[in-house]
């Protein structure tokens, strides 16, 4: 059989129906996903990959630079986060498989983007995991100190920091994950729906005990310092919305895909902005802007109640956001690279779904066992910082999709629209390749080592086992002719 040409095989395209018929049938002979998630489980997960250290960690750090108007920072940042989000939200919509971007890619721009994007994926997914988890790390140890306990310091962190030998919270936290995922969706999803309860919970707990010390003078000022102040905090803090591309590696677990993935991307992106200014308004109302150069949040809750234990709450809570980030992008790895092994550009075995489970059994344990042994002993360093690079990619090409798939198949069935075609995902990919721009020059060093090695890979296996590649010309043709 012979091959297209190198350029051929990246510009082909998955044609729609192949790849939706494909995702409803299984085509490794096997069981497919099930269909159990509920729009609500859906936007649970959407947040639960979302709500993080941007919100518990990176906004106490942002307000001295930002002012009391830290809120507006908040809501500047929703704007490339939310454009990008009305993108996925079509895209999802039309195209309701499990790849999420990278089978958007793949259907509109051609098996070489989609492999860019399948392998930023798995920075955005699979190195986050990793990293997310062993800052969790840290959050143990300090609930367990408020104890009076410790870890010894071996199994409190990897071997980048002094003493430590492996990062034992990292590992069980990943771990935990994987059993769950294995054991199936429904399980898995009820777990989140629970851990993202608690932690929005301890969220609008800390903002209740906040308002209590509310002073209005701590706003004097506050349009002050526009430029740079809110907007650099602004682009800091365009971190702590990402995350809520999750639910679109549902599309196939999902009752309703087509339905409800826009529903729930939407709905995880208005619920996380209104918490997110709800937290800085009540923050910067109790404390003055610069009385955060030298505290966060957890230190508000402990000085307004004059209890110091009260920071356990919040010690609690951000290891019950880590949980459900670990479970969430988790899940939302195995799905992806489920898709990329159905379309050939990685190994058969991510694929395989167990008739018992309904999940993809080996795929989960492998990708879960490698990122558990990652969150353990790998510093992560840069390549942990190179997943936002992954991420506004995997946006940009999103944004991109959403045009180029309506100016070709204007006729095909959208639940959802994006308002203002094509301003919206226009203005969408140019925020994000320019918030790209802003970042250091040693996290793009890594991001290129990063796609050097998927390029390698895609050399070693994807250009050879691909299955539009397979197709011989005219069967090529007659894929796309019959779209
Ligand atoms: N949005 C995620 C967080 O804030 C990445 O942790």
């Amino acid at each position: 059989m012979t091959r297209p040409s190198l350029g051929a095989q990246l510009g082909r395209r998955r044609p729609i129906g192949m790849l939706v018929a494909e995702a409803g049938q299984g085509t490794q002979g096997d069981a497919t996903l099930g269909r159990h998630l509920s729009m609500i489980q859906l936007a649970m997960i959407s947040v639960g990959a979302t709500l993080g250290t941007g919100i518990l960690a990176l906004l106490a750090e942002q307000i001295p630079h930002a002012g009391p108007g830290i809120w507006m920072s908040v809501l500047l940042a929703a704007i490339p986060a939310l454009l990008s989000a009305l993108s996925y939200a079509e895209m999802a919509g039309a195209v309701p498989v499990s790849g999420s971007s990278y089978s958007y890619a793949y259907v509109t721009l051609g098996e070489g983007v989609a492999w860019v994007v399948g392998w930023c994926l798995v920075l955005e997914y699979g190195v986050s995991v990793a990293a997310v988890a062993s800052g969790a790390g840290q959050y143990v140890d300090e609930t367990l100190r408020i104890f009076g306990l410790s870890l010894p310091a071996a199994i409190a962190s990897d071997p980048s920091a002094e003493g430590g030998v492996f990062n034992l919270s990292a590992f069980v936290l990943v771990v935990l994950a994987m059993v769950f995922l294995v054991r199936g969706v429904r399980e898995a999803a009820w777990v989140n729906t629970v851990l993202v309860v608690l932690k929005i919970a301890v969220l609008l707990f800390f903002a209740a005990v906040a308002f209590t010390a509310f002073r209005v003078d701590h706003f004097a000022g506050m349009f002050d310092a526009f430029v740079p102040g809110i907007t650099g905090a602004a682009a800091v803090l365009f971190f702590s919305y990402i995350g809520f591309d999750a639910a679109s590696t549902a599309g196939e677990e999902a009752r309703e895909p087509a339905r409800d993935l826009p529903r729930a991307i939407l709905l995880g992106m208005g619920l996380v902005t209104v918490i997110y200014v709800l937290v800085a308004v009540a923050a910067v109302g109790a404390r003055e802007a610069s009385w955060f150069a030298d505290n966060g949040l957890v230190t508000v809750l402990a000085e307004v109640t004059g209890e110091p234990w009260f920071g356990v709450v919040f010690s609690v809570g951000a290891l019950i956001a880590f949980a459900s980030i670990v479970l969430t992008v988790l899940y939302g790895q195995t799905r992806i690279l489920l898709t990329m092994s159905r379309d050939g550009l990685v190994p058969r075995v991510f694929g395989r779904i167990s008739r018992t489970t309904r999940t993809p059994v080996a795929g989960t344990l492998i990708t879960g066992s490698v990122i558990a042994v990652a969150a353990g002993i790998v510093p992560l360093g840069e390549l942990a910082n190179a997943t936002s690079i992954g991420t506004f990619a995997a946006f940009t090409v999103v944004n991109i999709a959403v045009i180029v798939l309506r100016v070709r198949r204007p006729d095909l069935p959208r639940t959802y629209r994006v308002p203002l075609f094509p301003v919206v995902p226009a203005l969408g990919a140019l925020t994000c390749v320019a918030l790209m721009t802003q970042l250091s020059a040693a996290t793009w060093v890594a991001f290129a080592c990063w796609m050097a090695v998927g390029a390698l890979v895609y050399a070693a296996y994807g250009r050879r086992h691909s299955r539009v590649g397979a197709l011989d010309d005219a069967a090529y043709r007659a894929a796309l002719a019959a779209e």
